[in-house]
């Protein structure tokens, strides 16, 4: 079958822009991936009411009655999340994308994937998305354009991206876009039956070559391995761009908060996947007259503006959300911005006798509803042991929606951030909250960074894994080099307008492996006292990690005298037992980085032997 040509004089199909390298790439693209049709896309709500109609005929997506313009898709149960394995930096020299990254030759790794994407497309539509990361127009956005063949990904890009004409207007005839790739990999014979969630599991490949800034992707429909906009470009090829033009692309979420009697703050924070940031982003805070609002949840641009600052935006427009966990408990704003407009992914299913029809997940009530359907698509039954929804479940739903939007997230200038909190999911030796003694000492903290790891990404859960700034699986480049990105933005910041740096851990467990720390709404009572602390009000003592607040500093308000004794006495004091068995870990863990890591991590590690010793 042939394939039409995108540069045809037809209204119908001709592209609707000038840019020539634009248009070429998508005709290069054509003849390789050989679909039955090519439509651009222009991000119109027609457009993407039509494609989930579509999908509803197909099997794709199932219409929820009880949430307008909402769906359900359940995916192929081996295409359930991010695939680090398959995921590849194609740098031309293996030491630039360093240990922690699967490396591949670039020219090699395009001439196996070209056999897999060569006709890849056929009987399929090829979708043109033009996208924009951080708001249009601001000069911390940039532009991307990603082919497809999956409608399920044309109307998530719709709601995690702005996407489409506007896109098309501001890259006019020579702007610069990342161009991103994407192919389930399941080509349709003529008459061939489609299937609800297309995929080629077996040769999927998540590729990225920092030196011409593509992205290739092919095989899956899942989150970060086909949202092309989200890990693959906000994250691993625009830290690349980043470490270039001396700004950051972080895996932070943003939050302003504004204290009772003062100033609005921005804090962002990284936490490794599913570790709570979007729950800490949306947080309604325990504490009276506390106010957080919600910029981001999950990435972080982020570059000094003209007064010295780091200004921040949040380059999606979007939530890709964990669903399991999600509740009236852990995060109201979500299950209110989850209202209306919203895609979910393998979450359960309920339809029930008087003709409702929802989605349900594990702790969204207490109770399972009756007569539940699993993410598998099979009635489910409890006593089996397994989850109704997949551990990886995802909503996903515009911002705009959440009651707790900051008013200001989508200026184009960012919001100056004055706290950047590291974070990790440690049952034990991390205190609650640390205050780096300086920026260096935060760049260590940030690297010493580890969590046990959760369904976020195929592979074991609950193991305890160094992830270096929550971004191990996400930097585009060598780690070294990285770390020593973060210690040049901090030569070349303006003396005393650098945001402070924290260490925070809330998954401490007591001896009878429960959390002691009771997290969401409480996490503001750390909040309060990073305020303070920049505020310069906050005590804090000097102990071998770093500033730990004194045993008053933080608030504990409102909570029984039993919690706050185990507080005070686990979570606020140095465990030196538990640290000098950490030391020879976190020796290993530098070490196992390679060559490049700056001899300043070293020399921290050094002074923090030290002061462990003098205790
Ligand atoms: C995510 C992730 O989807 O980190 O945000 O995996
Ligand atoms: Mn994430």
């Amino acid at each position: 079958m042939s394939s039409p040509n995108p540069i045809s004089d037809d209204p119908d199909t001709a592209p609707p822009t000038s840019h020539k390298k634009l248009i070429a790439w998508v005709e290069q693209w054509n003849d390789i991936l050989k679909p039955a049709n090519v439509r651009w896309c222009d991000g119109s709500e027609e457009e993407y009411h039509q494609l989930c109609d579509e999908m509803v005929a197909t099997g794709t997506l199932q219409e929820l009655n009880q949430r307008p313009n909402s769906y359900l898709a359940l995916s192929d149960p081996r295409d359930v999340a991010r695939v680090e394995e398959q995921t590849f930096i194609a740098s031309v020299n293996q030491e630039d994308a360093g240990p922690t990254n699967n490396w591949r030759d670039p020219a090699q790794l395009k001439e196996e994937m070209l056999e897999h994407f060569s006709g890849s497309m056929a009987g399929r539509t090829m979708y043109v998305i033009p996208f924009c990361m951080g708001p249009l127009g601001s000069a911390i956005s940039q532009h991307g354009v990603q082919i497809t063949d999956s409608p399920y990904v044309v109307v998530n890009m719709r709601i995690m991206t702005r996407m489409g004409h506007q896109v098309l207007d501001l890259l006019g005839e020579d702007g610069s876009f990342v161009p991103c790739v994407h192919s389930l990999g399941h080509p349709l014979a003529e008459g061939e039956k489609d299937v609800p969630w297309p995929c080629d599991p077996d040769h999927r490949c998540i590729a990225h070559f920092p030196e011409t800034r593509e992205i290739w992707s092919y095989g899956s429909g899942y989150g970060g391995n086909a949202l092309l906009g989200k890990k693959c470009f906000a994250l691993r090829i625009a830290s690349v761009m980043a470490r270039d033009d001396g700004w950051m692309a972080e895996h932070m979420l943003i939050l302003g908060v504004t204290p009772p009697d003062g100033e609005k703050k921005y804090i962002a924070a990284a936490f490794p996947s599913a570790c709570g940031k979007t729950n800490m982003a949306m947080m309604v805070p325990n504490l009276p007259g506390w106010k957080v609002e919600t910029v981001g949840d999950d990435i972080a641009w982020m570059r000094f503006g003209d007064d010295g600052q780091l200004y921040a935006i949040n380059p999606e427009a979007g939530f890709f959300g964990v669903a399991p966990g999600t509740s009236e408990k852990t995060n109201p704003n979500a299950l209110a911005t989850l209202s209306g407009n919203c895609v979910f992914t393998n979450v359960a299913h309920i339809e029930d006798e008087t003709g409702v029809e929802d989605v349900w997940w594990e702790s969204l009530t207490d109770e399972p509803p009756e007569g539940l359907t699993n993410w598998r698509g099979k009635a489910w039954n409890p006593a089996d042991g397994e989850p109704a929804a997949h551990p990886n479940a995802r909503f996903t739903v515009p911002a705009s929606q959440a009651p707790c939007i900051a008013p200001e997230w989508e200026d184009p200038k960012g919001v100056p951030i004055s706290a950047i909190l590291f974070g990790g999911r440690r049952a034990e030796a991390v205190p609650l909250v640390t205050e780096a003694r300086s920026w260096e000492h935060g760049i260590f903290l940030g690297a010493s960074m580890s969590s046990e790891t959760t369904s976020a990404a195929a592979g074991a859960v609950g193991k305890v894994r160094f992830d270096p700034f929550a971004m191990l699986p996400f930097m585009g480049y060598n780690v070294g080099d990285y770390i020593a990105h973060w210690l040049q933005i901090g030569k070349s910041a303006i003396k005393g307008r650098l945001p402070k740096l924290f260490w925070v851990n809330w998954f401490r467990r007591d001896e009878n492996n429960r959390f002691v720390w009771p997290g969401f709404g409480d996490n503001a009572r750390i909040v309060k006292w990073v305020v303070e602390r920049i505020a310069g009000k906050a005590e804090a003592v000097d102990t071998p990690l770093g500033l730990l607040p004194t045993q008053d500093a933080l608030d504990l308000s409102g909570l029984s005298e039993e919690q706050c004794e185990k507080i005070r006495s686990e979570l606020l004091e140095v465990d030196t037992d538990a640290w000098f068995r950490e030391l020879p870990r976190l020796q290993e863990h530098f070490d196992s980085l390679g060559e490049r890591v700056p001899d300043e991590v070293f020399e921290q590690l050094e002074d923090l032997t030290k002061r462990l010793q003098s205790v």
